[in-house]
């Protein structure tokens, strides 16, 4: 490592994204839950430059928003005050670097997310090893259609780098393409970048020219060719942001699946990169898991599941349901279809079943609401049992208020608790009551009309 010159990065992220046919600058577009830049930023992180650089331009203040949500703290931001093109771009970047720095500025697009860390090693170590002046990042494909081509001279040496919509028909059939990642030797790429001209189809400042003035200043440019072209995809629109995701969530699944957990149908559900899982954790068809999760081992989620920002321990099952910003514990059953919403915290051996919804509430150990029930801003005991059709009135059109049912307790079935109430432990609720003062523990409390029968009636009235 100490050999190594240092290192700066610089991503480049001014554009608009006219392509992409939208309000938010192209960067902030999500692959996985992550903005593309935000993945960008993780990756080259991981080789800790002296300074990360991010050249913002378009929307510049919800760009550097997002970047500061990272936990990467080491940003800088360059402005572009005009997208004059990406060689202007890198030179605003540049301003940020001091002159005197004697080492390799790597060159990013923020547009390009699924670059890998192993591929931006094998670049810098082929920088390094070389000592090219300037190491591009270059792949081969079928498809090079909007790539810059790479133009290689009658010895094989690159000598310039052709845009689509600058190049002949015959440029335009060269399979190498530019993936916009670069290692520059600073000093040669200062003197480079101030050469470089708009004189093309779109009156833009190229980068890609840069290299065509280091060819004929003698430079030494090498190219590090990779062989996964979806990796250095360019997300220019939104069919390929869609590949992207497909990409990406096929990386993550089968990462997991190595790991050992069981995604049967990995190509139909979607965990985002922030998601942990335990092993023999099952993850079901239609399952969603967003944000910061953490399931524990042996645990069944889905299938048609959703679950966002959640901890949730070991064996636990959960089938058709809505879990948000939730603690679970262990062993717990909860769906199908429950609706579990924030500051909601279901200990062990809980049962929370079909068309239940639980918010802001403790559900204690072993308690069960197995149907039909509303329990809010409540704290459930252990092992009590909510009857179908319970229901927590914790809102009287102003305010909340708490209910609170102490452990053993028996809410029999379609039971109203007028909130402010504490049922006391052991208490038994009786069907069908409406119960707005509370019950002291090991009591049984009734509070519905008294059944009337009236024999015969119906002989009489019909
Ligand atoms: C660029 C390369 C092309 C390469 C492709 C790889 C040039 C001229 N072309 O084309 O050879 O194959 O990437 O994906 O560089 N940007 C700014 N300010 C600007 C213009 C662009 O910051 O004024 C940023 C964009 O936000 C983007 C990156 O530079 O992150 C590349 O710009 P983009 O317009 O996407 O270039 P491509 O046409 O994809
Ligand atoms: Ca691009």
């Amino acid at each position: 490592m100490s050999n190594k010159k240092p290192l700066i990065s610089i991503i480049l992220s001014a554009g608009a994204g006219t392509r992409m046919k939208s309000d938010i600058p192209k960067v902030l577009h999500k692959v996985l839950g992550e903005s593309m830049l935000g993945w960008v930023i993780r990756t080259v992180e991981k080789f800790k430059p002296k300074k990360n650089i991010i050249v913002i331009g378009y929307k510049a203040d919800s760009v550097k928003k997002d970047c500061e949500k990272s936990p990467y703290k080491n940003l800088d931001f360059a402005i572009q005050k005009k997208q004059l093109g990406s060689a202007d771009a890198l030179k605003a970047g540049i301003t940020k670097v001091d002159s005197d720095f004697n080492g390799n500025i790597l060159v990013l697009c923020g547009d390009t997310p699924l670059i890998t860390e192993k591929t931006l090693t094998k670049l810098l170590t082929a920088h390094e090893t070389t000592q090219n002046t300037v190491t591009i990042l270059t792949a081969i494909t079928g498809t090079p259609f909007s790539y810059g081509r790479i133009k290689r001279d009658a010895t094989g040496n690159i000598g310039a780098i052709i845009e689509e919509k600058d190049a002949s028909d015959e440029e335009r059939n060269i399979q190498e393409i530019n993936s916009g990642v670069y290692v520059f030797n600073f000093k040669a790429l200062i003197s480079a970048i101030d050469q470089v001209d708009c004189k093309n189809t779109k009156n833009e400042y190229y980068l890609t020219d840069a290299i065509k003035i280091i060819y004929q200043n003698s430079g030494k440019i090498g190219a590090y060719v990779t062989h996964d072209f979806s990796e250095i995809l360019g997300i220019n629109d939104k069919n390929a942001l869609s590949t992207a995701n497909q990409i990406k969530r096929t990386q993550i699944n089968s990462d997991w699946i190595e790991k050992g957990v069981n995604i049967p149908f990995p190509d139909q559900v979607y965990i985002e990169a922030s998601v942990k899982l335990g092993k023999d954790t099952t993850i079901q068809p239609g399952t969603t898991l967003k944000g910061d999760i953490l399931i524990g081992k042996a645990c069944d989620i889905g299938p048609n599941t959703f679950i966002n920002d959640s901890i949730i321990k070991n064996n636990t099952k959960i089938k058709f349901s809505y879990v948000s910003k939730a603690k679970i514990g262990s062993d717990v059953k909860i769906g199908p279809f429950s609706h579990i919403r924030p500051d909601s915290k279901i200990l062990d051996k809980a049962k929370v079943g079909n068309f239940t919804e639980i918010k802001n509430s403790i559900i204690g150990k072993g308690t069960k609401a197995s149907h039909l029930s509303y329990i809010g801003d409540t704290e459930l005991g252990n092992s009590v049992n909510i009857g179908a059709g319970t229901i927590t009135c914790n809102y009287d059109g102003k305010n909340k208020f708490k209910t609170v049912i102490e452990d053993n307790c028996f809410i029999g079935s379609n039971t109203n608790l007028v909130a402010p109430v504490v049922i006391g432990k052991h208490s038994i609720i009786a069907a069908g009551s409406t119960i707005n003062k509370n019950v002291p523990e090991k009591s049984l409390a009734i509070a519905r009309s008294h059944q009337k029968n009236k024999p015969e009636w119906r002989k009489k009235n019909s």
